[in-house]
């Protein structure tokens, strides 16, 4: 992906730019000032006589003198500065609506860099295609936008060029994440995973870029106590693995640990899902590909903060070998868990990675990542993930870099009350509480395997990682790539 700044719209090619509504309803026009000039009174009437009403996610094309295309794109109603993550989206939905073509200009109200930073962002994700498992021969696969330019009066301050790195990495690695949830799990398992994030760092420029990569295998999983991992992958012919990944810059100002629970099929094992419940299972990892994805961003762009992340990676599967209703494991550091429900898997692993990860000195953080549970959805709806915490501190600033990222976080309680109905008869803990709040419940768990002195934020992601639904702003179908803005944002402000 190429982004450029411009002052000054040059070249005849596709030109984006705003429709927004008053409140008598009629269509107008908003643009960067000062740019470009177009004839706005005939094209607003063609655009009333179309029927324009420019809410958000509309967008209409048309041929106008001058230009290749004109792309108008919608902004809600009317008012004196536009919020970034409106202006984001628009900014996407342009360049979903134009797949097929190369090039494209945005000229859309940027009245500060903040707003240039949207703008770019937004329109470099709208430009996400999974093609990989379409027949090739049948000539129909559309290919992404390619090159972006944001026509605004910043385009010569200093900061312009940071800009537009900062935009092409965000829109690289989320393309990533994207990318690895889509996949099936036919062709996406534990070792693949890590093999694809062998190559990310590889050209990412691995050492020379302070990154590391290391991996456990179930030998050696199993020799060094990660019962939660293995007791989660033994039911899979396809073996679990840990991955890790550091970043080690020279210079650091801060430490944090990120974890992401990477199951990479979910059937629920000895509790198996029903069909429908299992449809969307090939995201399970998402949060493991946002944390790895996250790290290798923030190297990217030369953050002065390290970065450990870590990744337990397993396939929920069902067989004569899968851990049973009942049984015992022993997870990372020696709590034993009883697994009364093997589909609550995913702090099964978590346990053991959360321990590990903790062992490092001197973090200032820990933040997880998980589609942990359905519960999620129900409180929050299918675009809020939640945000749980032992920290208000940590949680705050998570908070902000959510918002100021544009991902939709919300803070969630862990009730201390609720705390004992995860106690079992024969284990240190079992790995299902009460009923209701089961959301909570799983973060109640988590904290368990946290020392309570480290700063710890737990998200759940569930269903805001996998759009079921159909695309909107710059969230295509599929894989979202949540959480992996917020959290480079975090380590910016951090180190800021
Ligand atoms: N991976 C699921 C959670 C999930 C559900 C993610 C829907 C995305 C969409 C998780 O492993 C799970 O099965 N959780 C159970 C926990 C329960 C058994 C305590 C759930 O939420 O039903
Ligand atoms: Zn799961
Ligand atoms: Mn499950």
């Amino acid at each position: 992906m190429k982004v450029t700044l411009t002052d000054g719209v040059a070249g005849k090619g596709i030109l984006v730019v705003g429709l927004a509504y008053d409140d008598g309803k009629k269509p107008s026009l908003v643009i960067e000032s000062g740019d470009l000039v177009l004839d706005a009174k005939p094209l607003l009437e063609a655009l009333k006589t179309m029927g324009a009403t420019g809410k958000a996610d509309e967008v209409i094309k048309i041929p106008a003198a001058g230009f290749e295309l004109l792309v108008f794109s919608g902004l809600g109603k009317v008012t004196r500065k536009y919020p970034h993550e409106t202006l984001r989206r628009a900014a996407g939905a342009a360049t979903r609506s134009l797949a097929g073509n190369d090039a494209v200009t945005y000229s859309l109200p940027s009245p500060d860099l903040q707003t240039v930073n949207a703008i770019a962002e937004g329109a470099v994700l709208g430009s996400y295609v999974f093609e990989e498992f379409k027949g090739k021969t049948k000539g129909e696969a559309k290919t992404p936008v390619t090159s972006i330019t944001i026509n605004t009066s910043f385009a010569k301050s200093p900061e312009a060029k940071s800009i537009s790195h900062r935009a092409t990495i965000v829109g690289e690695y989320t393309t990533l994440v994207r990318d690895l949830v889509n996949t099936p799990p036919s062709h996406l398992h534990p070792v693949s995973f890590v093999d694809a994030f062998k190559k990310a760092v590889a050209s990412a420029g691995g050492e020379k870029s302070d990154l590391k990569i290391s991996v456990l295998n179930e030998k050696q999983l199993k020799a060094q106590g990660f019962g939660g991992i293995i007791g989660v992958g033994q039911g899979s012919v396809n073996p679990p693995r840990l991955l890790h990944i550091s970043y080690t810059p020279r210079k650091a100002r801060r430490k944090y640990a990120l974890v992401g629970k990477g199951i990479t099929f979910d059937t629920g094992g000895l509790n198996l899902k029903a069909g429908l419940g299992m449809e969307a299972m090939k995201s399970d990892m998402a949060g493991a590909a946002a944390v790895c994805a996250a790290t290798l961003a923030i190297a990217a762009l030369k953050l002065p903060v390290t970065i450990h992340a870590w990744a337990p990676l397993a396939e929920n599967m069902v067989s004569d070998s899968a851990t049973r209703p009942g049984d015992i494991l022993t997870t990372y550091g020696g709590k034993t868990v009883e697994v009364l429900n093997p589909d609550a898997e995913g702090r099964l692993v978590l346990a053991d990675a959360l321990v590990k990860a903790a062992e490092e000195k001197g973090l200032d953080g820990i933040i997880d990542v998980a589609t942990l549970t359905g519960a999620q959805t129900i409180a929050l709806g299918t675009r809020t993930s939640a945000v749980m915490t032992n920290d208000e501190g940590i949680s705050q600033e998570f908070l902000t870099a959510a918002q100021e990222s544009g991902e939709s976080f919300w803070p969630m309680p862990l009730p201390d009350e609720m705390r004992p109905s995860l106690e079992s008869p024969v284990a240190d803990l079992a790995n299902m509480g009460e009923k209701m709040g089961k959301m909570l419940v799983a973060g109640l768990f988590l904290k368990e395997f946290v020392p309570s002195d480290l700063p710890w934020v737990h998200l759940d992601i569930a269903s805001p990682a996998y759009n079921e639904t159909g695309a909107f702003g710059y969230t295509p179908k599929g894989g979202t790539g949540v959480a992996m803005r917020s959290l480079i944002r975090f380590i910016e402000n951090a180190c800021a």
